[in-house]
């Protein structure tokens, strides 16, 4: 017999699930999470607050997306939870690993290991070729080349008829779909993306979103993308608001 863990009621909302033999299910930990997140950086003698206090998670499997308008923190949130930047206070989890504890090299391992990062720019090598662009960073890695991760990957990302071009001879939009498919290929825990979609029209911009869209729903990659574009909420699981160093949602206006 099936056993059933079905929350009965609203009234049990944030209680755990029970299953039938009274055990408690196990609850999903957030993959990524935040408390109490500050970032000062220092201009002179001014520090200036760029983070003021971020509460943010995200679940396994999650797409997210966070606006807000320009110097409200974004880059910051995304730099800091992917390690490329320290917090000032608070602390940082990444898949259960506190950041703030961990040495420089223990950090720089973490996050070779469990995050891939895509930026505005595509910063490709100029010289190789989109596969070898792709693949260079399989070799970096450890692993070598895994010709299967490397065919669903370039396929998902409609890259096929596309790997023996050097970037110049790409469009933005397939030249952006290449640096994705390098951050994703030694599959990393969290993919974090800077407004990926800054640099393209709209009808690449609409492409690179859908295919970041499959990328979560049939790998099942975590996904937390910056963006300015309104469309991404029909894309996403969620978007999440920024102002001011802080996150919004769920704050009344005052
Ligand atoms: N390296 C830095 N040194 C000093 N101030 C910075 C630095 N990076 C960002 N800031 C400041 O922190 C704030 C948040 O910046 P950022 O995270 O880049 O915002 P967003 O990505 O939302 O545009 C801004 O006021 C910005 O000027
Ligand atoms: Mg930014």
């Amino acid at each position: 017999m099936a056993i059933a863990a079905t929350i009965p009621s609203a009234q049990f909302q944030g209680l755990r699930p029970v299953d039938a033999q009274g055990l408690t299910k196990k609850i999903v930990e957030p993959i990524l999470k935040t408390e109490n997140l500050w970032k000062l950086y220092r201009a002179g003698k001014v520090e200036v607050p760029a983070l003021r206090g971020v509460n943010f998670s995200v679940a396994p499997g999650e797409s997210v997306a966070v606006m807000g308008p320009s110097g409200c923190g974004k880059s910051t949130l995304l730099y800091t939870i992917g390690g490329l930047a320290s917090a000032s206070r608070g602390t940082v989890l990444v898949d259960g690993n506190d950041l703030a504890t961990m040495s420089d090299a223990e950090r720089t391992k973490l996050r070779r290991s469990k995050i891939g990062f895509v930026f505005q720019r595509f910063n490709l090598l100029p010289t190789m070729t989109a596969k070898g662009n792709i693949a260079i960073a399989q070799y970096i890695h450890g692993d070598g080349f895994d010709p299967h991760r490397f065919d669903v990957v370039t396929k998902l990302l409609g890259l096929e008829g596309r790997l023996n071009h050097k970037p110049s001879e790409m469009s933005g939009g397939e030249q952006q779909r290449v640096a994705i498919a390098r951050a994703i290929i030694n599959e990393p825990k969290i993919l974090l993306a800077d407004e990926p979609t800054g640099n393209l029209d709209t009808k690449n911009s609409d492409i690179v979103l859908e295919m970041l869209r499959q990328l979560n729903k049939e790998l099942g990659q975590t996904i937390v993308m910056i963006t300015h574009n309104p469309e991404a909420v029909t894309y996403f699981d969620r978007v999440v608001h920024m102002r001011d160093g802080v996150i919004v949602d769920g704050i009344p206006a005052d």
